[in-house]
């Protein structure tokens, strides 16, 4: 258990900023700013609101404010950047970077009811929607018009789209159709002034200037509060396999991967994972899946497209690399239920990992042909340092969640000595041209290990960023940098 309230320790751009503590006076101009029905202060939504899915962590917002638009969400940033008071802007709150922690306590802003698909335009191929809308329920009301929206991380069901806009996430699907980065084309953004934009245009192409939709993607909250995103769609294939890889060694896993690309094809997913990863959630989830004996790696490979032949001809060429590379048994999936169940396995892991042990994830990304050295690497700082990992992930994008596991740690060891063997794992990932983090961003715990990949000189040109949107860094302090 780390902080809990207020900001202890923690400073902003080398600075420590004094805050002002919401009064009762404040709470009351909160209220008559954005209606006394979306303002809460019990210790029920204190508690709720104090935590997202990173760790265990845990810091309490002074009041949880729920506007209902964006005129409140304007009045309410004009009156903090006014007095002072940290905003913390939170979506479904299943980040996994700690973003959506209020570590100087202050306003929680959550935007959960931004819930309306504003609307979906069948000609132009693009979506407006509100940032609280689900993702899953995005997904699926495109598809229902036959359209794909293919940012779907593994919390589909309960993330929103909003958070996903702040994280720049991705999911299993990024290798064939990119990140949501490919697929924002506008946002309406809210300033800490209380002033409203339009990033861009509701184009497919924009050379107008520097791209503030872009900018705004992946900012956490800290330069801007996204009230309407315009989406990109494309049509939704008819078809898809979906196929399993077992392997003895995580290296012969991992270095089939980019040798699957070599061969031409594109993988509408390709996914790692260690074998206690499997175990564990197999059991917690209760899959029906035999864990083998010498197996130690799986790789789950989906072809889509419209047509069976040619998908089919794809799964031959990616049979014949992973025969190469020492597989020894390839499970093709019959039916939609048992393409559902190895989904299932996939997209629940973080959470079986989270159940089955004290735990920290980092979330590594390298060019994917480095991904055997960073495996092996892994497993040898480990070593080392005495913890335990598993491993799964994107392994298509060269991006492989770290789940360092506690295990026979002592505690003194996992609060102290932990990080020096985390610092190596960082540097070990921009050695081989990789980045700290690929889809979970950097909010509040990896903030540290920024230096270890970026400059002073680059630091200083995001700091400077955010005091040309914030210059009272009132939104979502604490984060990034
Ligand atoms: C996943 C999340 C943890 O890939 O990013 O399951
Ligand atoms: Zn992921």
């Amino acid at each position: 258990m780390c902080g809990k309230s207020s900001g202890e320790n923690i400073s902003i751009m080398s600075a420590v900023i004094n805050y002002t503590k919401i009064t009762p006076e404040i709470l009351t101009r909160i209220a008559q700013a954005i209606g006394i029905e979306n303002v809460f202060t019990d210790e029920d939504s204190l508690a709720n609101y104090s935590h997202d899915e990173t760790e265990d962590l845990h810091y309490y917002p002074e009041v949880v404010v729920k506007p209902a638009n964006t005129a409140g969400v304007a009045t309410l940033l004009k009156l903090c950047n006014e007095i002072g008071v940290p905003v913390t802007p939170r979506g479904g709150g299943t980040g996994l970077s700690g973003a959506a922690l209020p570590v100087f306590g202050g306003v929680l802003l959550s935007m959960e009811k931004f819930k309306a698909i504003i609307s979906i335009d069948t000609d132009n191929l693009q979506a407006t929607v509100e940032p609280g809308v689900i993702t899953e329920e995005f997904i699926n009301a495109v598809a229902a018009e036959g359209l794909l929206y293919p940012v779907d991380p593994s919390s589909k069901g309960s993330c929103f789209i909003g958070g996903n806009v702040a994280h720049g996430s991705g999911g299993p699907r990024v290798v064939k159709y990119g990140t949501i980065r490919e697929y924002i084309l506008n946002l309406e953004v809210v300033l800490p002034t209380g002033e409203v934009i339009w990033t861009g245009a509701n184009t497919l192409k924009y050379a107008s200037g520097y791209n503030l939709t872009q900018l705004m993607i992946g900012s956490e909250g800290t330069l801007g509060v996204v009230t309407k995103i315009v989406t990109k769609l494309i049509p939704l294939a008819k078809h898809s396999v979906l196929m399993l890889g077992s392997f003895a060694e995580n290296e012969q896993a991992c270095g089939a991967v980019s040798a699957i690309f070599k061969t031409g094809v594109i993988p509408s997913a390709l996914e790692f994972m260690e074998r206690r990863g499997v175990e564990w959630v197999v059991k917690y989830d209760d899959i029906k899946f035999e864990v083998k004996d010498g197996i130690n790696a799986y790789l789950l490979i989906e072809f889509d497209g419209g047509d069976m032949d040619s998908i089919f001809k794809d799964c031959e060429h990616v049979n014949t690399v992973l025969e190469a590379f020492g597989c020894t048994d390839v499970l093709f999936a019959d039916t939609a239920q048992q393409k559902e169940e190895l989904w299932r396995m996939r997209r629940t892991m973080a959470e079986s990992v989270k159940a089955n042990s004290v735990y920290k994830e980092e979330d590594t990304v390298v060019p994917r042909a480095a991904l055997p050295q960073l495996i092996s690497g892994i497993k040898e700082i480990g070593s080392r340092y005495g913890f335990e990992s598993v491993c799964y992930g994107h392994a298509g994008d060269g991006n492989l969640h770290i789940n360092i596991i506690k295990a026979g740690m002592s505690d003194d060891d996992w609060k102290n000595k932990l990080k020096d063997g985390i610092i190596e794992l960082f540097q070990l990932t921009a050695d081989l041209g990789g980045t700290i983090s690929g889809e979970h961003g950097i909010g509040l715990v990896q903030r540290e290990f920024m230096s270890i990949k970026y400059s002073e000189v680059h630091l200083n040109l995001m700091r400077n960023i955010k005091k040309v949107f914030d210059p009272n860094s009132i939104l979502n302090p604490g984060k990034i940098f």
